[in-house]
C-alpha cells in the first residue's frame, strides 16, 4: 500500500492511449479535506487507489456510492479512495452513472494489470476465465482483490486461498499482506461471508439452510401467494431484473447450487466439486404442490442445505423443501434472501436482505474496499474447525414428499405400499384430493425419515408401472429430527 504524507500528487498513466479517455495528474487530496483531516488528529494521510474491473450494474453503484461517501470514508480509513482507472468491454456504451473526471475509462482490464500504483483491483465483470485472470494476476502482483463474481469464487475458491497464501508468504518484512475479499459473491447485501468468517470462531457450524436463489423466491412467491404460472413468474422475474441472462441457472437450481458451494466452504472448511451436490430446480413443481403443501399447513421454498451428519460428513443438496408455515424461512418472500445458520454455541442465527440489485450488492462491495483500505485483515478464511477431518456424502435423512401423476385403476395404493415395505420406506401420510379426472390424477405420499438413496430407487420403480404418468416429484420436509 503507499501511504503519501500531506498534500502529494498521482500521475494517472494510460498504458493504452487509443482506447483511454482521460489523463490527469491532480494532488492526491484537496485542501479543505487535508485541513479536516488534521483536524480529527489524523498525522499521516494515505491514499487507496483502485481500479474497478466492469462499470455495470454493480460496477456503477460501487462508484457511485464511493463518490456520495467520499468525506466519510476518508474519515473512516485515513485515506482518500480514489478510483484511479475503471475498465469496460464496450466504451461507446452509455453509463447510467457519473465517473469521476480523474478516471481513466479504458477498455482493456490489462491496464488496470499493469498499473503499478493500484492497490486494489474490483473485480465486478463476471464470468470465470478473463475474471480469474484478472484476480490471479492481481494478487500475484500484489494487489488486493474485491469481488462479487459467485461463479468464479465456486469454480476456483481453493486456487485462489491458496494464490493469497503463496503471495503472502513471499512477501517482505514491513509489507503488509494482500487481502481478498468477495462478500458480494453470495447473497448480494447480506454480510453472510464476513459473518462465516469472523463471528463464530469459537463455534461449531451444524446446519446451514438458505434461500439463496431471489429469483426462484420470488417465482415460488408469486405461484403460491398470487396463483401465477410457473412461465409467468418467470416472466416477472426476469422483467425485475432477478433472473441470471441463463435463467436457467435459476431455475435448475445452479446458482443456489454456487452459492451454496461457497458456503460451505465456510461453514465447514470442506471443497465440494459443484456438480456432485444434488441439485433439484423449480420446474417440475405444479399447482397441485402448493395445494397439498397448503393443505399440510406449509408452502414451497427452493433451498440450498449443507447439513453435518456425523462427526466426519456433511451432507448438502439444493431442491426445493416443504416448510411448515410457522418457519422463519417460509415468511421469506419475493426476491429476499435469507441464510439461517445452526451452531452449538449460538444455536440459530437468520441473516436475511437483498440477494442482488445494484446498491446491495454494490453495499457489500464497499463494505470490502473500506476494511482494505482501512488495514483490516481477515481473521479466518473459513471455519477450521475439522475441515482435515470432514468429508462430503451425497445422500442424507429426512422425510419426504413424493408426488406421483396416475392413470387411475385399483391396486396403486398396493403397488406403493409393496414397493415402500421393499425399500423399507416407512409411510408417514397419504394425501389424495377426489379424483377429477381418472385419466391425470395425483396423490402425494409422504414418507417417514429415510435416505434419499432409497427414494429414488422406489421412485424409479414407481416411475416403471404402467399406471405412472411421467416423472414423480419428489422432495425433502425441512423441519423433521434427521434434517
Ligand atoms: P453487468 O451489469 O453485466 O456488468 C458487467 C460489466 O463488466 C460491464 O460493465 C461490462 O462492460 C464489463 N465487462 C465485461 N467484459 C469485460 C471485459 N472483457 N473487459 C472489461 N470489462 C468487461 O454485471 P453485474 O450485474 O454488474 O455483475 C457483475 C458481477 O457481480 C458478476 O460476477 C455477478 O455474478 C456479480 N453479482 C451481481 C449481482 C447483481 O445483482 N447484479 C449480485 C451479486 C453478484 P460493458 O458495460 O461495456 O458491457
Ligand atoms: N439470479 C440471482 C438471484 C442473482 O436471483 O439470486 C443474484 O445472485
Amino acid at each position: 500500500m503507499k501511504f503519501l504524507a500531506g498534500l502529494g500528487l498521482i500521475l494517472y498513466g494510460v498504458a493504452n492511449q487509443s482506447s483511454a479517455f482521460a489523463f490527469t495528474a491532480r494532488p492526491a487530496f484537496g485542501a479543505k479535506q487535508f485541513r479536516h483531516h488534521l483536524a480529527s488528529g489524523l498525522q499521516a494521510v494515505g491514499v487507496e487507489t483502485l481500479g474497478i474491473v466492469g462499470g455495470g450494474t454493480v460496477g456503477g453503484g460501487i462508484v457511485e456510492i464511493l463518490e456520495n461517501n467520499r468525506e466519510l470514508f476518508t474519515k473512516m480509513t485515513g485515506k482518500e479512495i480514489n478510483v484511479a482507472r475503471l475498465a469496460v468491454k464496450d466504451l461507446s456504451k452509455a453509463r447510467d452513472f457519473d465517473t469521476p473526471s480523474s478516471t481513466t475509462v479504458s477498455d482493456n482490464f490489462e491496464d488496470i494489470l499493469d498499473d503499478g500504483s493500484i492497490d486494489t483491483v474490483v473485480e465486478v465483470m463476471g464470468g470465470t476465465s478473463l475474471a480469474k485472470d484478472v484476480v490471479i494476476k492481481s494478487l500475484k502482483s500484489g494487489k488486493n482483490v474485491v469481488t462479487a463474481n459467485k461463479a468464479l469464487i465456486a469454480d476456483c475458491l481453493v486456487e485462489i486461498e491458496n494464490t493469497v497464501i503463496e503471495v503472502n508468504a513471499a512477501r517482505g518484512e514491513g509489507e503488509s499482506p494482500v487481502e481478498f475479499r468477495y462478500e458480494a459473491a453470495v447473497c448480494g447485501g447480506i454480510p453472510i461471508i464476513s459473518s462465516l468468517q469472523g463471528d463464530f470462531v469459537g463455534d461449531e457450524i451444524t446446519m446451514c439452510t438458505g434461500i439463496i436463489n431471489g429469483c426462484t423466491n420470488y417465482m415460488l412467491t408469486e405461484m403460491d401467494k398470487n396463483g401465477l404460472s410457473y412461465e409467468e413468474s418467470l416472466k416477472g422475474a426476469s422483467e425485475l431484473g432477478y433472473a441470471e441472462a441463463d435463467p436457467t441457472l435459476d431455475v435448475g437450481g445452479f446458482d443456489a447450487r454456487s452459492k451454496l458451494k461457497i458456503l460451505m466452504r465456510l461453514a465447514f472448511g470442506i471443497d465440494v466439486e459443484e456438480d456432485e451436490i444434488s441439485c433439484k430446480g423449480i420446474p417440475e413443481l405444479t399447482k397441485e404442490d402448493f395445494e397439498y403443501a397448503a393443505m399440510l399447513g406449509g408452502t414451497i421454498k427452493l433451498t440450498g442445505v449443507a447439513k453435518k451428519i456425523s462427526d466426519s460428513e456433511v451432507a448438502a443438496f439444493v431442491s426445493p423443501t416443504y416448510l411448515d408455515n410457522g418457519d422463519t424461512l417460509a415468511s421469506i418472500s419475493g426476491a429476499t434472501n435469507a441464510v439461517e445458520i445452526q451452531s452449538k454455541n449460538l444455536v440459530r442465527s437468520t441473516y436475511t436482505g437483498q440477494g442482488a440489485g445494484r446498491y446491495p450488492t454494490a453495499n457489500s462491495c464497499i463494505n470490502d474496499i473500506i476494511k482494505v483500505a482501512r488495514g483490516d485483515i481477515n481473521p479466518l478464511p473459513f471455519n477450521s474447525k475439522g475441515p482435515a477431518s470432514l468429508k462430503f456424502v451425497n445422500d442424507f435423512k429426512s422425510k419426504f414428499y413424493i408426488r406421483m401423476r396416475y392413470r387411475d385403476q385399483n391396486g396403486i395404493t398396493k403397488d406403493c405400499g409393496n414397493l415402500c415395505e421393499e425399500n423399507d420406506i416407512g409411510i408417514y401420510s397419504i394425501l389424495q384430493n377426489p379424483i377429477k379426472n381418472r385419466n391425470d390424477a395425483c396423490f402425494v405420499l409422504m414418507t417417514d425419515s429415510v435416505k434419499l438413496s432409497q427414494v429414488k430407487k422406489f421412485v424409479a420403480q414407481i416411475e416403471g408401472k404402467d399406471w405412472c404418468k411421467g416423472d414423480v416429484f419428489f422432495m425433502p420436509m425441512l423441519r423433521d429430527e434427521d434434517l
